[in-house]
């Protein structure tokens, strides 16, 4: 199995590559990934030992040339994990995720036609589908209607994708996933910040009152989904992906500070995110019938791990929060 990952040195692009390197024997994975601010390729300092069945190529989704000539190689499947990914940068500014998250999946999507690539998997998100009320949770046919600038980039290469399968007769996936967590995740998101700005003794914002609602899913369990949807998905289809594991924001901040043993006296109630999303929930119930998946890790178990990597792995978040990081890449790619 020939692989081309895009964003492989993100969060969930990282875990991913690690999943498939250790689970499939024969496969061999090339991870384009342009390294933005949230790429780190000390995140796959494990895939070292596998060698050359990784191949990290440094570029952008959105170059034509680059991707071609990746995709002329005529990998088994792309699976496009790249993108900008944070709300609030998007919300500051979103040229970048229009440029990335739209433009880049078309510039895949042409290549992937051109060459005749038979699967292309697009990683999606659950923020598509906007915001619920108290009851209920997202099916795979419920209307796009996203909220925030990101949301509604990734609404619009999702919709890019799924017409390239009516029109082109392409073989495409879309996965939709609740909020993740787990090793690797940078520090701007909700829990690796309360949990690093926590060790740290410093502030923890917390958004309007901190009771919206995220359902939210351990990265393995994430990429396990993947990794069905890749080899058993059907083409035009789309799959939920959750974690039955809904919390409100407060309670997970809570949570994390008991866990640390610091006191509640370090969070701070700061303004509310502009078209803040009160409540996410996903009914995965179509990827666990159909394809047989289900979440594996608990929501306690899985963040009890996620906390434990934190303490056991300071240097690499202090480095992301220093800036160090980013000599790192540059050093890295500088020598090839
Ligand atoms: P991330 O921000 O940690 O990683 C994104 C990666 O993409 C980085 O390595 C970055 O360098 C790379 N990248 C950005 N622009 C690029 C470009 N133009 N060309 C090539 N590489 C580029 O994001 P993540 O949390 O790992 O999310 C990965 C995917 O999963 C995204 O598509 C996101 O929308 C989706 N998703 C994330 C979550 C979540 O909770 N984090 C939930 C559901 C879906
Ligand atoms: P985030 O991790 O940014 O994911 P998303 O916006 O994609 O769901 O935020 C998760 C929730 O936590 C969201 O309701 C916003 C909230 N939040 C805070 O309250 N404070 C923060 O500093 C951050 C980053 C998020």
């Amino acid at each position: 199995m020939r692989l081309l990952v895009t964003g492989g040195c993100g969060f969930i692009g990282s875990n991913f590559i690690m999943h498939m390197l250790e689970s499939y024997p024969d496969v061999q994975i090339c991870n384009l990934d342009l390294l933005t601010y949230a790429g780190n390729l000390e995140n796959l300092q494990d895939a070292e030992p596998y060698g050359e069945r990784h191949r990290f190529i440094r570029g952008s989704i959105t170059d034509k040339r680059t991707v071609s000539a990746l995709v002329s190689e005529r990998p088994d499947a792309v699976i496009n994990f790249a993108a900008e990914s944070h709300v609030d940068r998007s919300i500051m500014d979103c040229s970048a995720f229009v440029v990335t998250n739209i433009c880049g999946t078309q510039v895949l999507l042409d290549a992937c036609r051109e060459f005749g690539v038979s699967r292309f998997v697009q990683i999606s998100t659950d923020e598509v589908y906007g915001s619920l009320g108290e009851d209920g949770a997202f099916t795979e046919t419920c209307q796009l209607v996203p909220n925030s600038p990101y949301a509604a980039s990734k609404a619009a290469a999702d919709l890019m994708v799924r017409s390239y399968h009516k029109t082109y007769h392409m073989d495409v996936v879309i996965t939709r996933c609740s909020n993740n967590y787990g090793p690797f995740q940078f520090p701007e998101k909700l829990i690796p910040l309360m949990i690093t700005n926590a060790l740290q003794d410093k502030e923890l914002p917390v958004y309007g009152d901190g009771m919206n609602v995220r359902d939210w899913i351990h990265v393995n369990d994430h990429c396990r989904a993947v990794d069905v949807v890749l080899r058993k998905g059907c083409a035009g289809e789309v799959y939920n992906i959750g974690g039955n594991s809904e919390f409100r924001n407060l309670d997970i901040v809570r949570y994390i500070l008991t866990r640390l043993r610091k006191p509640e006296s370090l969070i701070r109630f700061v303004t509310d995110r502009p078209g803040h999303d009160r409540r996410y929930a996903m009914d995965a119930s179509k990827l666990m019938k159909e394809l047989g998946w289900e979440p594996s890790i608990g929501f306690e178990e899985g963040m009890n791990q996620t906390v434990q990597w934190y303490l056991e792995h300071d240097a690499w978040w202090q480095r992301i929060k220093t800036g160090e990081y980013l000599t790192y890449y540059q050093k890295w790619y500088g020598n090839r």
